[in-house]
């Protein structure tokens, strides 16, 4: 199954749901349940105040549930990824499905967009995927792209220039002055996870998505502009984004938990929205887990490749929350020569530029388990020998210790891997036998 309702249903008999039944805000009530679980179980808030629509946050708010929802182990997690982005699945376009039960010309207050934080402007609809292409069809593209509420037609877009943003120039370039495009909301943890990835220009995530999911995921033609959606979202708008017309966005509460600043970005006008009768919102808090999650695991796919090149034995990367899923990642791998780990480190810095601190461990450490990563710190790194310090160098805008404007600040690795030149016992730490008999015991404990 391809949809969230299913995925949800299975995340019900798993325990890992909670259903809140005392009515909450769209204005931060829901955001301060989703911060207080954050990490945790995913939410399901069956009554928002003033609307008849369930709201679900936390979806993705797991590396497990993510694992869970794409079916593999972690150890299969980055050549599934890696091979599902290398053979793009075509998907089916069909004239119907569960997102096309109703069709009307929408208004977005009647939707629960989420409002945050005390300083917000507004709403702001943080779950969308939007999906375009180029004025002459060849080039499809699907990014994730927050949009602010102005009024019931009416939102700003947060366009990074990357693939969106080239579609727009060749849209100016063509002589028009709007693009169509639609926002589906209500989404499978494969589509949102796909919908993360920079593929390379030309394909549409969607493929990847449904390379993932085995063929499964279905796609139709929306009903008020030139745009395709997941035939089984829960609630697509479809819109048009103005060539013509930039206005304030933000600001926003971004991936590092601080306000972002505020911008001149372009308008986009609601045409029309279709969804299930009983659509679910999805509500993804910023600086929250799930974005943090959705953020880190992409650039992971390619520290991996990345780093597979220098040694062939990466058994784990973790761009971490503590480090946003951004600033910060830990690469475990087995050292087979003393050089390796500074090699390591400047493949990990290649491979994501935004990246501030690198820390590589041996193999022994998980490296999803900052505690053990910390203690790998502890013994088996020294200061004058193991750090790689690259001043003046590219760092993320997300980094307030850098220079923002120019994204120009200092990059740091750390090598937390056991020396050759002392005896490994040094390193290891201390083992208690457990017979089978204390196992069955102590398992009846835990
Ligand atoms: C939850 C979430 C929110 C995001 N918000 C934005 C955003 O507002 N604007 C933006 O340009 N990119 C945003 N991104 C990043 C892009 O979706 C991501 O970099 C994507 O790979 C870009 O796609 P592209 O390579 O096809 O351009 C967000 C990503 C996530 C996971």
């Amino acid at each position: 199954m391809s949809d969230l309702r299913s995925f949800l249903k299975q995340l019900e008999e798993k325990n890992d749901l909670i259903k809140i039944k005392e009515p909450l805000s769209a204005k931060l009530e829901v955001a301060a349940a989703l911060q207080r679980f954050d990490a945790g179980k995913v939410l399901l808030f069956e009554k928002v105040k003033g609307y008849d629509v369930k709201v679900v946050g936390g979806v993705c708010g797991t590396r497990d549930r993510i694992l869970h929802g794409l079916g593999i182990n972690a150890k299969d997690l980055y050549p599934h990824l890696q091979q599902a982005l290398k053979n793009p699945t075509r998907c089916e376009v069909v004239e119907n499905g569960p997102v096309t039960e109703v069709v009307e010309e929408g208004d977005l207050t009647k939707i629960p967009v989420l409002t945050h934080f005390n300083g917000d402007p507004g709403p702001f609809i943080t779950s969308g995927i939007l999906y375009a292409k180029s004025p002459d069809g060849r080039i499809e593209n699907v990014s994730y792209h927050r949009l602010m509420v102005m009024d019931p037609r009416r939102m700003t877009i947060r366009i990074v220039p990357r693939h969106l943003h080239r579609l727009t120039q060749l849209a100016r370039q063509a002589g028009v002055k709007t693009l169509d495009c639609c926002i589906s909301i209500g989404l499978h943890p494969a589509v949102l996870l796909s919908a993360s990835i920079p593929a390379v220009w030309g394909v549409c995530e969607y493929d990847v998505a449904n390379n993932l999911l085995g063929g499964s995921l279905k796609i139709v033609r929306c009903r008020h502009v030139d745009a395709l959606a997941p035939a089984d979202a829960e609630l697509v708008l479809e819109c048009r984004i103005r060539l013509d017309e930039d206005v304030d966005e933000g600001p926003f509460v971004d991936l590092s938990g601080t306000y972002d600043v505020k911008r001149k970005q372009p308008v986009v006008e609601l045409v029309g929205i279709i969804h299930r009768k009983d659509y679910t919102y999805h509500g993804l808090l910023p600086g929250g887990s799930e974005h943090m999650l959705l953020m880190g695991m992409p650039p992971e796919v390619r520290i991996w490749e990345y780093c597979m090149n220098v040694v062939p034995t990466v058994s784990g990367v973790n761009m971490t929350l503590g480090g946003n899923g951004w600033l910060h990642c830990v690469v475990a791998f087995d050292k087979v020569r003393e050089g390796d780990p500074k090699n390591v480190l400047m493949a990990i810095f290649a491979a994501h530029p935004s990246l501030k601190h690198a820390v590589v461990v041996d193999s022994d450490i998980d490296p999803y388990n900052m505690q053990e990563v910390e203690w790998a710190i502890a013994t088996r790194f020294k200061g004058d020998e193991d750090l790689l310090v690259i001043p003046n160098t590219r760092v993320s805008s997300l980094d307030p210790t850098a220079d923002q404007q120019q994204e120009l600040g200092c990059k740091v690795g750390f090598d937390a891997t056991r020396p050759f030149s002392k005896p490994k016992e040094k390193f290891m730490k201390g083992e208690i036998a457990v017979s089978n008999r204390v196992k069955k015991i102590l398992d009846k404990y835990s």
